[in-house]
């Protein structure tokens, strides 16, 4: 009879072993994400709270980054709670009943929107809310879409048609007929185009350019594109999944150009409270008509769950409460002062521009190599930033408006600490 083989104590755990992970990653998720996360350094993220994303190792990074999502940080513990309770009683609806939290979320959300915007349809995702907003323009016979270069509304088949990036698009040729991108910012352009197609146009646009590298448009740039949308009958959805809720210094970046009369307004990213995926289209009554009087003209199972509503509801009374619109416009101002000294002695260099309004930041460099250089110098020091999908020389920083003032100032010390490092190296 032979011994039966010693059980040996696994030296790792194979739920945090880095390399097991980055195994699972190329084996069932995505070779090319498994590089990036091992160049990274292949910690791996497994605890978030505020300002903090922690790792495995027990170690903690300064979120700066997070693609838009935390304005109030990661599991704001209204949200979170509110979230809790929702799982204990009625997570996803049976969708035969009226379902009392969407209908409070989205009541909550329509008194914060711009007056006339008060039909709310909740969905899973950015992506998802430009679709719903393509599809609802198409049902009043807008459907000549007309988006700017270097926005960006999502990768889903018909959002991907109005993000004008020709490495994101091209692959999956042909996209929706008839779309074409304006140059952002040029108002004659736009005009020119609507003469063309008067009233079969649908234009969706970014109050600042997010991942097109934090693109500020000149003053009224927004307000004249929904003038020119008025006099050729054009349907305007004003896509602030990114601007919104706060991350500009006010609700909506519509508010600072005093636009009020967009068709649609999409909402996404903030309106998750940093715990539970939600996004949203927001609509006129007479541009809502089509999915108000037939419910089950463009539907998703999950859509409108009593989860992701509850996160919704908690969001937007968190932010009111904690007036996290006056914080992210004061933190904003007071940040962008700070980096612009920091890159100061970069400026005409390495740097090449820095501009934001509100929380949305961009550090645009002479090189594109120097973006990739400054988000490792910074993991290194512990701090997380964005790359920028439609500008790839633009660093993207978009904080939460509940960063402490020593967060602030730590994040300044590794920028400057980072960029002395990439400046012997870059340019
Ligand atoms: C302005 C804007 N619209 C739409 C999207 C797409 O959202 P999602 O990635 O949730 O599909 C994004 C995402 O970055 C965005 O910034």
């Amino acid at each position: 009879m032979t011994a039966a083989a010693p059980s040996v104590a696994p030296v790792t755990d194979p739920a945090t072993d880095r390399a097991h992970i980055a195994r699972l990653y190329r084996a069932h998720l995505s070779s090319g994400r498994a590089v990036l996360g091992t160049v990274l350094g292949g910690m791996l993220e497994t605890a978030s709270e505020g300002a903090w994303v922690y790792t495995e190792d027990g170690r903690r990074y300064l979120d700066f980054g997070g693609y838009g999502v935390f304005i109030l940080g990661h599991r704001h513990p209204h949200v979170t709670a509110a979230v809790h309770r929702q799982v204990d009683t009625h997570p996803l609806a049976g969708r035969v009943f009226l379902e009392p939290v969407a209908a409070r979320a989205a009541e909550a959300l329509a008194a914060r929107t711009p007056a006339g915007l008060d039909h709310v349809h909740f969905v899973n995702s950015g992506a998802e809310a430009t679709e719903a907003g393509l599809k609802l323009a198409r049902a009043h016979g807008h459907t000549a879409l007309v988006s700017t270069t270097g926005g960006y509304h999502g990768k889903t088949l018909g959002a991907l048609s109005a993000t004008a990036n020709p490495k994101y698009q091209q692959p999956f040729q042909p996209l929706l007929p008839d779309s074409t991108a304006v140059p952002y910012g040029d108002t004659a352009a736009l005009a020119a185009t609507l003469t063309e197609l008067g009233r079969r146009a649908c234009v969706i646009v970014e109050p600042v350019q997010g991942e097109g590298g934090v693109r500020i448009p000149p003053p009224g740039y927004l307000a004249e594109v929904s003038r020119l949308c008025r006099t050729y009958g054009a349907f305007l959805i004003v896509d602030e999944i990114q601007t919104g809720l706060g991350r500009l210094g006010a609700w909506w970046g519509m508010d600072d150009e005093g636009v009020h009369d967009a068709d649609v307004l999409l909402v996404g990213k903030g309106l998750s409270g940093g715990v539970v995926p939600v996004a949203a289209m927001v609509a006129t009554t007479a541009a809502y008509g089509p999915f108000s009087r037939d419910p089950y003209l463009h539907t998703s199972t999950f859509a409108a769950s009593p989860i992701a509503c509850a996160a919704a509801l908690a969001t937007v009374e968190a932010l009111d409460r904690e007036d996290v619109i006056g914080r992210a416009k004061a933190l904003g101002d007071q940040l962008l002062a700070g980096v612009r000294a920091t890159c100061a002695p970069y400026t005409g260099g390495l740097v090449h521009d820095v501009r934001g309004r509100g929380l949305l930041i961009g550090l645009e460099f002479a090189e594109e190599q120097a973006v990739g250089e400054l988000i490792l110098e910074l993991v290194g020091r512990g701090v997380l930033v964005n790359h920028s999908l439609n500008a790839t020389r633009v660093l993207r920083l978009t904080p939460p408006a509940i960063a402490r003032e020593d967060e602030v100032r730590l994040f300044l010390a590794a920028l400057a600490e980072s960029l002395r490092v990439v400046a012997t190296r870059v340019g």
